[in-house]
């Protein structure tokens, strides 16, 4: 929830500069990149390939005769991504780094802003220690991932699908699921644990739940819903079912399951 209060603080930062910046040309202030969905990235990319690539490379990954660095890694010139906005409006003065057109909307800068940040979360450019195919191995043999957790249709629904879970987490937030299961659990994943008026116990996962009823999924994916007058007593466990695997794997082995959960994205 705070995050999303930071968000809409930051909206309401940019639709307020917006009001006193000139429609174009200007340099940016320190309210992040609202244009960083996957349209805005391929449109970034698109515009990069037509304007920067000459330089830069079609991969951005540089070119020694035109001296343009490579822009997949860390950049010298720019930590932020304010800092690479500005590099693209004005130039790099007495270089070949020339600012784009005057009249080129600040919504496609931040594009282009959007493009570069997504090569360094790119798979292809990011060095991971572990061994994708051990990974893949214990995720299914002696991490025993594969009983909860399903991987293009194989696999169980007693956690997340991570089919595509490589676009949604970095590597290093991989490494905190894997280690600290327990910290940010969504409600989705929560237990909860219903005794009925003849005293039945049953526990599952939280389907969902409200002021007059309560729906659980059980191990064996039966859903049992119970109007909560018919509850006796009902406990709620805001912890993941997931064990945490500092103990049961090794360091090399969770590197190996890091670089094989990133590399999972749509194009395999
Ligand atoms: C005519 C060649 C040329 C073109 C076209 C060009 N660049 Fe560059 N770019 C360079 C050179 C050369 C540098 C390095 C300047 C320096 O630091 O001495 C550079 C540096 C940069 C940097 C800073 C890199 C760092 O490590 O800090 C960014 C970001 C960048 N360019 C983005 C772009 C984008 C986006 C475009 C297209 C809109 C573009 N460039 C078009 C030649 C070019
Ligand atoms: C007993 C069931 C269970 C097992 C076994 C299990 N997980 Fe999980 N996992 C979950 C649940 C439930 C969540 C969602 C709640 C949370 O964030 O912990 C989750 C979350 C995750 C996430 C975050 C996914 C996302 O979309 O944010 C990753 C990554 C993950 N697990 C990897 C693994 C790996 C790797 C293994 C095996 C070493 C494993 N899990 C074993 C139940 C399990």
């Amino acid at each position: 929830m705070g995050n999303l209060t930071t968000r809409l603080g930051r909206l309401a930062t940019v639709a307020l500069s917006g009001l006193f910046l000139a429609t174009s040309g200007s340099l940016a202030e320190d309210a992040g990149n609202l244009y960083n969905t996957n349209f805005d990235i391929n449109a970034g990319l698109r515009y990069f390939e037509r304007q920067c690539s000459r330089c830069h490379g079609f991969d951005a990954k540089g070119n020694d005769e035109t001296g343009a660095p490579d822009l997949t890694g860390r950049l010298t010139r720019a930590s932020t991504e304010v800092g690479i906005f500005n590099i693209i409006r004005t130039g790099i003065p007495g270089t070949a780094m020339l600012p784009v057109a005057s009249d080129l909307p600040d919504a496609q800068v931040w594009q282009l802003v959007a493009y570069i940040g997504s090569l360094s979360t790119n798979p292809a450019n990011i060095n991971l220690s572990g061994s994708l195919t051990n990974g893949a191995s214990l995720f299914t043999n002696k991490g025993d991932c594969n009983s909860c957790h399903m991987i293009d249709g194989q696999g169980g629904r007693q956690g997340p699908d991570l089919s595509r879970v490589g676009e949604r987490r970095s590597p290093e937030e991989l490494l905190s699921d894997m280690l600290n299961p327990h910290a940010d659990v969504a409600p989705r994943w929560w237990t909860i644990r219903v005794t009925d008026k003849s005293g039945l116990v049953r526990e599952g996962l939280r389907m969902n739940e409200d002021s007059f009823s309560v729906r659980i999924i059980d191990d064996d994916a039966n859903l049992w819903s119970y109007p909560k007058n018919q509850i006796a007593s009902f406990e709620r466990v805001e912890e993941s079912t997931m064990p945490s695997y500092t103990q049961t794997l090794s360091d090399s082995e969770v590197d190996d399951l890091v670089a094989y959960l990133f590399s999972l994205r749509k194009e395999n």
